[in-house]
């Protein structure tokens, strides 16, 4: 039997998805390259944004003619837009034979054998399954791991559908974390990315303060690890504990993707982000004082409804006056039963794209100086494997998620290098190894 599973949406499915891919292996499945191939396919599937949306629902038209030429095949639709939409998938796609939610991870495989035994079904249940067993060899790569730390997020902002589709926040036992860890690590593991929608109130649903950074500081004397990274970070519950190990724990990455959202407080407001423009920025100003400076990373989404000319100015303003590294910045999406679908859209879609576009612009001239201000330097790279625009050249990143592109043999994947950087565009470093990593 062979399994294709595709992933759509933020690094939580990534990650699910590897636990998948586990479950599968040691069910017997082994992996198919193409869906064409495929005795099951499994869509796991995003809904953040209508668009998200949009593209898994072509995919699921394009296996009606696989499941034409093989009826045997089995199509499973998972993870958040399955837990959104449940039975009505199955009406509007009658070549959908199971929908999952995100809470059967665990119980996955059995859930699709038996549908192939005995016949189609929907699975959206709210409750929790334990925490799903994870095969640590299927991972981002030889030296790379994602880490699950919470599940779920509390915080319902405005436009979010995330607390909907994967329900209330549930911590992960700090034990069971650095098992985890331990064992990746073991494995010859050498950074991880711990996970969760809103990681800096790890703890909070068990009614424990600063559980993040003390859960960081047990992470740090795990033998062989190198680099500790975290997202996503929202700016209410990241604060000066955060702050201090990035100063005192040398594995701590000088990392923070620290969505603001929005420079308007009017916004804000009517997101519900729990902080207001001055208070982020407080949060950058101590970031700062306390490290020296980090790389700082963001989400934006434009046109939300009611923002105006002014509100979008307060965004640019705040993109310039931060200097994020980077920004991830989308167009507002409504999605439905959340707050702000009760809102009038009223930012029309070409005034969406403007916005959209000129805050691109005003972010890619700082990410150029960000970038043009590294060469020169010398930096620590950890080597992910050939680059994806050019396949004769290595692709790596920086503790601060700087990608760098070199020249150097394809056996230094999954090694630490040292690069000195020679160029820089918005988005990547180029560099050269430095001399002692080509003996290496
Ligand atoms: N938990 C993370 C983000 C999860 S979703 C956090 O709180 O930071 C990733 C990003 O998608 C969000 O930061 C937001 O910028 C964007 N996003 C979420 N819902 C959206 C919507 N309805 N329309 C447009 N963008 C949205
Ligand atoms: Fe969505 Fe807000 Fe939770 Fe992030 S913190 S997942 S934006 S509700
Ligand atoms: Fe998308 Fe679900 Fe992640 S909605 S962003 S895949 S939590």
């Amino acid at each position: 039997m062979k399994v294709f599973i595709r992933s759509w949406g933020c690094q939580m499915n990534v990650l699910d998805s590897q636990v998948l891919e586990g479950a599968f292996a040691a069910a017997g499945y082994s992996m198919a390259e193409r869906e064409d191939d495929a005795d099951v396919i499994v869509f796991n599937t995003c809904s953040v944004r209508a668009h998200a949306e949009n593209k898994v629902f072509s995919h699921i038209g394009a296996v009606k003619a696989i499941k034409e030429r093989r009826p045997e095949v089995t199509l499973v639709v998972a993870g958040c837009m399955a837990q959104r939409l449940g039975e009505s998938l199955r009406r509007r796609y009658p070549q959908v034979d199971v929908v999952i939610g995100t809470r059967r991870i665990g119980d996955f495989v059995g859930i699709v054998e038996e549908a192939r035994l005995k016949g189609p079904g929907v699975h959206v249940e709210d409750a929790y399954e334990s925490y799903p067993r994870r095969d640590i060899s299927r991972r981002t790569g030889k030296s790379q791991a994602f880490v699950s730390v919470m599940r779920g997020c509390d915080n319902y902002c405005a436009y979010c559908i995330v607390p909907y589709v994967r329900g209330a926040q549930v911590s992960r036992p700090a034990g069971e974390i650095v098992d985890e860890v331990t064992a990746l690590t073991a494995d010859g593991v050498k950074e991880v990315t711990l996970l969760g929608q809103n990681v800096t109130s790890y703890g909070h649903d068990r009614g424990e303060q600063g559980a993040l950074a003390r859960l960081l500081g047990k992470l740090q004397p795990i033998d062989g690890l190198e680099w500790i990274k975290f997202v996503t970070s929202h700016p209410r519950d990241t604060g000066r504990d955060i702050f201090e190990t990035m100063r005192d724990l040398p594995k701590v990455c000088r990392y923070l993707h620290l969505p603001a959202q929005s420079g308007s407080d009017a916004v804000l407001g009517a997101m519900k982000r729990g902080y207001t423009r001055a208070e982020y920025l407080d949060k950058v100003h101590m970031l700062r004082e306390i490290t020296g400076g980090v790389s700082l990373a963001s989400d934006f989404i434009v046109g939300f409804p009611g923002e105006t000319e002014g509100d979008f100015e307060d965004t640019v303003s705040i993109v310039r006056e931060v200097g994020y590294k980077n920004s991830f910045i989308f167009k507002y999406s409504p999605r439905p039963g959340t707050a702000a679908a009760k809102l009038t859209d009223d930012v029309p879609i070409v005034e969406k794209k403007r916005r959209n576009n000129a805050l691109l612009a005003v972010q890619e001239e700082i990410s150029i100086a960000h970038n043009r201000a590294m060469i020169g330097r010398r930096v620590r790279v950890l080597v992910d494997g050939p680059s994806k625009k050019d396949s004769n050249r290595l692709a790596g990143r920086t503790e601060g998620e700087e990608i760098v592109v070199f020249d150097g043999p394809a056996k230094l994947a999954g090694e630490f290098v040292a690069a000195e950087i020679t160029g820089a565009s918005a988005l990547t470093l180029f560099g050269r190894l430095a001399d002692e990593a080509k003996r290496a």
